[in-house]
């Protein structure tokens, strides 16, 4: 079978390139420009082949709009068979309305990505249950396993999560790296800042990683690495799939008692000032899963 070509969105460029390094795939040209009104405009430079492989993260409406577009010239230029994969699927955490009159966000931008592919590959979303609403198949991609082994290999042993939502998340680390797990109880009081409520940990001495999905202002992060190093933990690293870092989270990090900030390259677009391992070996593996199965 001919392997597929790689659709580079602009948001996930490094990650589109891993793909394609752990995949065999060719990585078309993208060019991508305004119109004058501002409004983007997306060309592909080459042919696609029976399968195309969408990769973008929407982090952002435009990133969407663009992700929309490139699906839609796939389809265009003949592919076959069109994979959305979205490393990072934005909007994901309003998955309720939380307040009357609120949309389920989640499920409005799901169902617009699916409406434009064949199947959606995408990584550690804030809950499955995404997964649900696209209205074709599916599937997400772990990269807990490889955040694991670099905890491991930090000499990590213990591992806990911001709330007890997150708790599975944190229980597959601690199990792979072989250390103790717990958890927080996280209030969010406002967009960057959290309020955790006492709690006596086993951490004195211990070399702790706070396990998320994501780290956006870093409130969560910090307010918990307060509590550990209150409690005597020796250090904290704060671990994450999405590192999406708004404003000035990664310096609120390492000065708010975060030794290390680990993430994947799920949002990556340049050099990072933290510690990266890629999702895309998961992803490609996921994908030659799929390939097989269809
Ligand atoms: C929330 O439910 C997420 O899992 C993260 O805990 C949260 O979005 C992190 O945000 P921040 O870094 O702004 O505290």
């Amino acid at each position: 079978m001919a392997p597929p070509t790689i659709i580079p969105g602009s948001a996930s460029g490094p990650f589109a390139e891993a793909l394609a390094r752990e995949t065999g795939a060719l990585r078309l040209a993208v060019e991508s420009k305004r119109f004058a009104d501002g409004e983007l405009y997306v060309r592909l430079l080459g042919p696609v082949g029976n399968h195309a492989l969408v990769v973008q993260s929407t982090p952002t409406a435009e990133s969407l709009i663009e992700l929309i577009l490139l699906q839609d010239a796939a389809r265009e230029s003949g592919a076959k068979h069109v994979t959305t994969v979205v490393p990072y699927f934005g909007y994901a955490r309003q998955d309720r309305a939380f307040q009357p009159g609120e949309p389920l966000s989640a499920r409005a931008v799901a169902r617009a990505v699916g409406a434009g592919c064949d199947d959606v590959v995408t990584v550690d979303p804030h809950k499955p249950s995404l997964l649900s609403h696209f209205g074709v198949p599916a599937r997400m991609v772990s990269a807990v396993p490889q955040i694991a082994s670099v905890l491991k290999s930090w000499g990590v042993d213990t591992v806990l999560a911001p709330d007890k939502g997150a708790r599975d998340r944190a229980e597959e680390a601690a199990r792979l790296i072989g250390a103790g797990v717990d958890h927080l109880e996280k209030t969010r009081i406002s967009s960057t800042e959290v309020v955790m409520k006492a709690k006596a940990l086993d951490v004195r001495g211990k070399r702790v990683a706070i396990v998320d999905d994501l780290i956006a202002s870093g409130g969560t992060m910090v307010t918990a690495a307060k509590h550990l190093k209150a409690q005597g933990a020796a250090s904290v690293v704060a671990a994450c799939t999405h590192g999406l870092f708004t404003g000035n989270a990664l310096p609120r990090l390492l000065d708010g008692g975060i030794d290390r900030v680990l993430c994947t390259d799920t949002l990556l677009s340049g050099p990072c000032n933290c510690d990266v391992v890629s999702a895309a070996p998961a992803v490609a593996a996921a994908l030659r899963a799929a390939a097989v199965a269809r």
